[in-house]
């Protein structure tokens, strides 16, 4: 059954963004993993966006693929319980600094954690937080005005501005304003110096067995501690200021026995919210840009849209729900490029699917990258159609076909905030500037950890003003300069 009908027959005038090359046949265990120590992407054979579940060995472990709406409902949402604990790949890359943080914690402490950090960033919190997306926006408006004509890079620019995001609404405006540059510096260093895939984990060799980390590792990780013991403990003598941030409902925050969370966890807590909502919604803005700049029919709706709703001036919540087609924008660049690409678990109990037994510490991954792309899905699965996710096409998706934020009750806690901040962001700049990518330069999607274009994003700023939709004579880029596209 596909989930969108459209009468644009294949050979559309819609946009086929680029996506690397598909094997022609499934390669052989090792060359896979081989293959996915450098992109996640780019390990995928072209029968996988058909495949519903499947089943295979990767030397001592059985591995499962849940790639229909069926089985990512079963994996995910009715025995989650059984597949709740990430995998050993995930645990051993995020625990240095995460230690049992929400992200990579299972069971009880999962539970717990769950229930005291999710109600702090939840949709009726985002009133609270909305404000500062905005005027972190607009300092950004501000900078991109004074880069009028000149090249930026998109995906640094909306990094920059998630980051502070999310600083602030974390530790408040000042301090979060104060110390944005050094966390984020610390975060994407650890992002280097940890190895994607640990080989030792897909041996199936125990969670005891030793695994080797670099020393560059441990000393990073000790930084991002300080910097985050730092800031909390400076949040905490402003904690009477009123000012609303997460870490003040943080330290408010009680378990089911009434006790706050210790100096430990809120460090975990703090860092898991950073690595969470930073680079996923920066990454969905840099894609957003780079779309939007290849297909000016989009993009004249778009400004239709901000110019109707909001003329001349800024957004705030309120305008949210007026913005339906900036909104599907936003859900068509999360579906062809999902900042988390992959979801792998572990399972920690027996189950069974459809007659298949599936043992206990055997790996299952759902794939948000196949999934969204499944041709019996999805019409015109890799075109970028945004009208897709317009309310009247909306309801025909399932919630487990699209899982960009994970589906169940693992799902994201900060998947409201995520989206809200950047429709609230898109629109800012949007409003005032539109984006070319700079000639010559080939986009291509990579994934280590998260998804996002290799090597940035360079693209020049071009201002734009209430009712012009074409306020550039630029010409978009051709998708067809580009070697990754194989869909034209
Ligand atoms: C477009 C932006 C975002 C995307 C696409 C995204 C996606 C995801 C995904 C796929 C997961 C599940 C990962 C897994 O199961 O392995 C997740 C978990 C999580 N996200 Fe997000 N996220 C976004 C923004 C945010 C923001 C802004 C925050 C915080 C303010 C946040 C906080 C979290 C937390 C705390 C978890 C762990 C939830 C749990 O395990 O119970 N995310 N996110």
């Amino acid at each position: 059954m596909s989930v969108f009908s459209t009468d644009k027959a294949p050979g559309s005038t819609a946009f086929v963004p680029p996506y690397p090359p598909r094997l022609p046949s499934p390669p052989s265990t090792l060359r896979r993993i081989l293959i996915a120590r450098r992109d996640f992407l780019e390990m995928w054979e072209e029968q996988a966006f058909d495949l519903e579940f499947s089943h295979s060995r990767m030397f001592l472990r059985q591995t499962f693929l849940c790639n229909s709406p069926e089985s990512v409902q079963f994996a995910f949402s009715q025995k989650n319980g059984s597949f709740q604990r990430k995998s050993p790949q995930m645990r051993y890359a995020l625990e240095p600094l995460l230690g049992d943080g929400l992200f990579i914690s299972d069971g009880r402490t999962w539970r717990t954690r769950r229930k005291m950090v999710a109600p702090i960033i939840h949709v009726s919190k985002i009133r609270e937080f909305a404000p500062i997306m905005v005027q972190a926006a607009i300092e950004t408006r501000d900078r991109w005005a004074a880069a009028a004509g000149s090249s930026i890079d998109v995906l640094a620019e909306s990094a920059k501005l998630t980051a502070e995001i999310i600083c602030r609404t974390v530790f408040g405006s000042q301090l979060g304003h104060n110390y944005a540059e050094q966390i984020v510096r610390g975060f994407s260093d650890y992002q280097h110096s940890i190895d994607q895939i640990d080989v030792t984990s897909f041996l199936g060799l125990p969670d005891w067995f030793p695994r080797w980390r670099s020393g560059r590792l441990r000393k990073n990780v000790r930084q991002i501690h300080a910097v985050l013991d730092e800031v909390i403990a400076s949040a905490r003598k402003r904690a009477s200021d009123g000012e609303p941030s997460v870490i003040n409902h943080l330290f408010e925050a009680r378990d089911e026995k009434g006790r706050p969370l210790n100096r430990k966890a809120l460090r975990n807590e703090t860092g898991v919210l950073f690595m969470a909502g930073h680079e996923t919604t920066a990454n969905t803005l840099a894609w957003t840009w780079y779309l939007l700049s290849q297909a000016s029919d989009v993009e004249a709706k778009l400004h239709a849209e901000l110019d109707a709703v909001l003329g001349s001036r800024t957004p705030t919540l309120n305008d949210v729900p007026q913005l339906v087609y900036t909104r599907a924008i936003v859900e068509e660049a999360l579906r062809l490029y999902p900042p988390v690409p992959i979801l792998p678990r572990e399972a920690i109990k027996e189950e069974e699917f459809h007659g298949v037994r599936i043992p206990k510490g055997s790996l299952l991954f759902v794939v948000p990258w196949l999934l969204h792309r499944h041709r019996k899905l999805w019409d015109l699965p890799d075109h970028f159609i945004p009208e897709r996710f317009l309310p009247e096409n909306r309801e025909k998706i399932s919630k487990f076909a699209y899982v960009p934020f994970s589906i169940g009750p693992r799902i994201c806690a900060g998947a409201t905030f995520g989206l809200t901040e950047a429709i609230l962001c898109l629109a800012t700049l949007a409003q005032k500037f539109q984006l070319r990518l700079k000639p010559g330069h080939t986009v291509k999607p990579v994934c280590r950890l998260t998804l996002r274009p290799e090597g940035g994003l360079p693209m020049t700023v071009h201002p734009r003003t209430l009712g012009s939709p074409q306020a550039s004579t630029e010409t978009p880029v051709p998708a067809a300069v580009c070697p990754f596209n194989h869909a034209q």
